[in-house]
């Protein structure tokens, strides 16, 4: 038998969301950790991050043409935490975080050499949607660590997981 459930107990049902590291330009370059990530379009190829715009990062995703999003690993939740428990408005989230920039090839937002997987995207569109703004962008550059395993990229939904085992 099934039981009503609330929107927030509904959306607790999901297993995860693939947690990234997105980074952006400004007059002070910032992260910002995100578990709401997800591909828009396979071709043309555009992923969508969803932000709040109590953020501080969220006038800076607006006013910049381009973000970065970095995918970090199982051996990363602490760097990975930091940046999503703390503002750029006070800290320098590299500095804080122990994280190293990384010049991207085709947009102004810096990366972040420490994850395994960095891409590249510039904004094509910006959709309000509740109290989330999703910027979408379209890969432009992606570079991946040679042995990279997806297996380890991190989950997010009140806690930090894995992928679990495959069914089919
Ligand atoms: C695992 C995790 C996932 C998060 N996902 C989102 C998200 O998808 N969208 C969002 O607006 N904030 C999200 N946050 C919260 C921001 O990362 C957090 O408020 C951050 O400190 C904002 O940084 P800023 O003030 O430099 O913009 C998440 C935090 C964590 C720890």
């Amino acid at each position: 038998m099934k039981k009503p459930i609330t929107s927030d107990d509904a959306e607790d049902c999901f297993s995860g969301f693939p947690v990234v590291l997105a980074t952006v330009a400004g007059t002070k370059d910032n992260i910002i950790t995100l578990a709401m990530c997800h591909v828009f379009s396979v071709k043309p190829p555009y992923i969508g991050v969803g932000i709040s715009p109590k953020r501080f990062s969220y006038s800076m995703f607006t006013k910049s043409k381009d973000f970065g999003i970095n995918i970090p690993d199982k051996h990363m939740v602490k760097p990975t935490d930091i940046c999503g428990t703390k503002s750029g408005r006070r800290v320098d989230k590299f500095e804080a975080a122990g994280l190293t920039r990384e010049k991207a090839e085709k947009i102004s937002a810096p990366l972040i050499a420490e994850c395994p997987v960095n891409i590249e995207c510039v904004k094509i569109k910006r959709i309000k949607a509740g109290d989330h703004t999703w910027f979408v962008g379209e890969i432009v550059a992606a570079r991946k660590k040679e042995g990279y395993d997806r297996l380890d990229s991190l989950l997010y939904w009140g806690d930090y997981r894995v992928i679990g085992n495959k069914v089919k």
